[in-house]
């Protein structure tokens, strides 16, 4: 899957860009402030249909002087062309597939499979659980679009339940409506998390392993917080219902719990994952060190994950990354990269010495909005 041809307008500060991206690397140098996530953004959502920053309205996406953003990209895959394009304008996001406007999102994802890693990422095991579900759930989203969907059915349900919950008295017979409808997708929202963990994690502690020559153990554990012990993983996916079950009950065992706080205290919206090092929490005891190559590894696995259980690369986009590992790190991290034996990634950075590539690359320069190749390298 690559893009060979990406042309925005009034896409933030970028007012017009044409470019041919090489089929491997893409190195694109700038100084801080001129552009260079706001092109990582725009691939992305060329992807997504959304940003990754979290306060991306619609109007901040169009260049402050302007009524509309356009972002176009032809992308080639498995010997097809396919053209998307979105138009932004602050009363929403209109989109099409070869000149098709797409009403069902779920017909449009899978178009675009899109790995980021930025600076955000780097911190992802000290800050918040909302930044490890994130990147389960991306994982998930990138090998099945339907998650999308399913995310926003388990999202619209819990909203339901929490503005009933909110003003009592409660309507029993809508709370117990909500309640199946809340057990159904938490249940399959679990589902899809349990069996990405079940295949990612072997991926992951060898990356750990290979990549960064770490004689340790890594792994990811689900941690249901909501539940006193350990989900039964292998029960839980030969069984379905198994987990259906271990909601249903929660939500009555918390009943009296969420009407004194007015929400839903249970359910995956609530989970998060727990990073180990030969059984040890990451968290407490790594190195600021290890904790790197612990994340690194995840994105890397990640990626190795698509490859080797749906057979297909992803486009990797590296957000000016390499200035936050040490030199190490760095070199591990590229010579991961040039093993590949496909792939296309875009690089973003202020030094372009940072970026070990030499070879099966197209340089560009960042600048004020605009984006054209690099004479001097
Ligand atoms: N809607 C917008 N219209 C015009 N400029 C914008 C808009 N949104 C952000 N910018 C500008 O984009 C620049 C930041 O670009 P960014 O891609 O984050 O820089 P960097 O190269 O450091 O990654 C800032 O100068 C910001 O003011
Ligand atoms: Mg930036």
């Amino acid at each position: 899957m690559l893009i060979d041809a990406l042309r925005l307008r009034n896409f933030r500060n970028l007012r017009r860009v044409d470019v041919k991206p090489h089929p491997r690397f893409n190195i694109l140098t700038g100084a801080n402030g001129q552009g260079k996530t706001n092109l990582i953004e725009a691939i992305y959502l060329l992807g997504a249909a959304k940003s990754f920053r979290s306060r991306a309205t619609n109007r901040n996406l169009v260049h402050f002087d302007e009524k509309k953003a356009l972002l176009e990209a032809r992308i080639h895959r498995g010997g097809h062309e396919r053209g998307v394009r979105i138009e932004i304008s602050p009363s929403g996001k209109q989109i099409f597939l070869n000149e098709q406007s797409v009403r069902n999102l779920t017909d449009f994802f899978g178009t675009l499979n899109i790995v980021v890693f930025g600076p955000a990422d780097i911190g992802i095991l000290k800050g918040s659980p909302s930044g490890r579900r994130q990147f389960i759930d991306r994982a998930i989203f990138n090998a099945h679009p339907a998650y999308a969907t399913e995310s926003k059915h388990y999202d619209d349900v819990l909203a339901n339940r929490n503005s009933l919950l909110k003003e009592p008295p409660v309507d029993a017979d809508l709370l117990s409506v909500y309640d199946d409808q809340f057990v159904q997708w938490g249940a399959k929202i679990l589902e899809r998390r349990l069996d990405f963990l079940r295949h990612f994690r072997p991926v992951m502690r060898r990356v750990f392993q290979a990549v960064f020559s770490e004689d340790l153990e890594a792994a990811l554990e689900y941690d249901a917080t909501w539940l006193p012990g350990r989900i039964d993983e292998e029960r839980a996916l030969e069984q379905p219902h198994h987990l259906q079950q271990l909601l249903a009950e929660s939500l009555q065992n918390s009943a009296r719990e969420e009407r004194e706080r007015g929400y839903t205290v249970v359910g995956p919206h609530r989970d998060d994952l727990k990073a180990t090092l030969d059984g040890h929490d990451v968290r407490a005891f790594a190195s600021q060190g290890q904790t790197r190559a612990f994340v690194l590894a995840m994105k890397i696995a990640e990626i190795a994950y698509l490859e080797e259980r749906y057979h297909f690369a992803p486009i990797l986009l590296l957000d000016d990354v390499s200035s936050e590992l040490d030199r190490q790190r760095n070199e591990q991290l590229f010579s991961f990269l040039r093993d590949r034996a496909q792939g296309q990634v875009f690089i973003t950075t202020t030094h372009r010495d940072h970026i070990l590539l030499d070879e099966d690359l197209a340089s560009f320069r960042v600048e004020g909005g605009s984006i054209a190749p690099d004479a001097s390298t």
